[in-house]
């Protein structure tokens, strides 16, 4: 985070993917328990802020039209607000988020935004709250934010706030790719059936991409399922993926559309990601890394 002397105070707003994502169960409150498998990669949204009289939200970038077009209050909104509620101030500030992330992809932009802003906020507003509450905070929010505001590679449970630490994982690179459609969370959820699955956390880090892909091979994302049936096309990407050079591995991140592959190098990557916008052109396709947080 960026910030002192009339600056903007800025945060970068990761990319948040599900490396393995099972569903345990289901609360009575109809919220689906998970054991998943967080990490944060390239692209960021980047939310920055500077004082000011009243709330404002400008939204820029290439995904800035697809969040106006779906109308109501922006997530970051919501939380600047709630926030200055919690510390007893006026919200104020003149904030900007930079949508570089699709939007409703599974790939945690909303959390990962409403995450930053609260970082940027707290510091802008020199607020000085305790952790508890902003993780709290954070929950009420959404499911996915306490985790984005950990920010670190980590075993999450519960349904999605209980966070835990996880082995360090190795620096391999990845293809993220979006086949241009939004999927809503909830549909996704509904339209899993079947028996859960038990939670399969390991022990070991990982030495390489080949050694993460062949751990990862044994776990799976139980939401691909129903996101395919809601959205064939993403059997096509997870294919795409697959069939790349290098690829070690093809899943689909969160409850979808967004798909990612596992790569050994930035090299391997980039290349893929070249190779494949050629041929789908109406693709979101980004070669990215897995950022590792100190
Ligand atoms: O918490 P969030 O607003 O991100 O969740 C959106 C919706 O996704 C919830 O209302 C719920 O239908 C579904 N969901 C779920 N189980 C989770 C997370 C989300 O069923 N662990």
């Amino acid at each position: 985070m960026t910030s002192a002397g009339g600056r903007p105070v800025s945060s970068e707003a990761p990319a948040k993917l599900n490396f393995y994502l099972h569903v345990t169960g289901r609360r009575a409150d109809g919220y689906h328990e998970l054991d998943s498998l967080i990490v944060f990669a390239a692209p960021f949204d980047r939310v920055s802020a500077v004082p000011a009289k009243d709330l404002s939200l400008e939204l820029s970038g290439p995904f800035a039209g697809e969040l106006n077009a779906a109308g109501g209050q922006n997530l970051v909104e919501i939380t600047a607000r709630r926030l200055a509620e919690l510390a007893g101030i006026q919200p104020a500030a003149c904030i900007t988020l930079d949508k570089q992330l699709p939007v409703a992809a599974g790939v945690g932009g909303g959390s990962s935004d409403a995450a930053a802003a609260l970082r940027v906020l707290t510091s802008l507003w020199q607020l000085n709250i305790d952790l508890d509450d902003l993780q709290a905070l954070a929950l009420s929010l959404g499911a996915d934010v306490p985790m984005c505001l950990h920010g670190k590679t980590c075993f999450a449970g519960g349904i999605g706030e209980r966070l835990e630490a996880a082995p360090a994982l190795p620096d391999c690179a990845l293809v993220l790719v979006n086949p241009g459609l939004s999927l809503a969370t909830p549909n996704v959820f509904n339209a899993r059936n079947g028996a859960f699955t038990a939670p399969a956390r390991f022990d070991e880090a990982p030495a390489d991409a080949a050694a993460l892909a062949e751990i990862l091979a044994a776990r799976r994302n139980d939401l691909e399922a129903p996101a395919k049936m809601l959205a064939p096309v993403i059997d096509d990407v997870l294919h795409a993926l697959a069939s790349l050079p290098g690829s070690r591995l093809a899943r689909m991140s969160g409850s979808g559309a967004t798909c990612f592959a596992l790569f050994d190098d930035c090299d391997a990557a980039v290349a893929a990601a070249h190779a494949l916008r050629a041929q789908h052109r109406d693709w979101w396709i980004t070669p990215s890394r897995i950022i590792h947080p100190v």
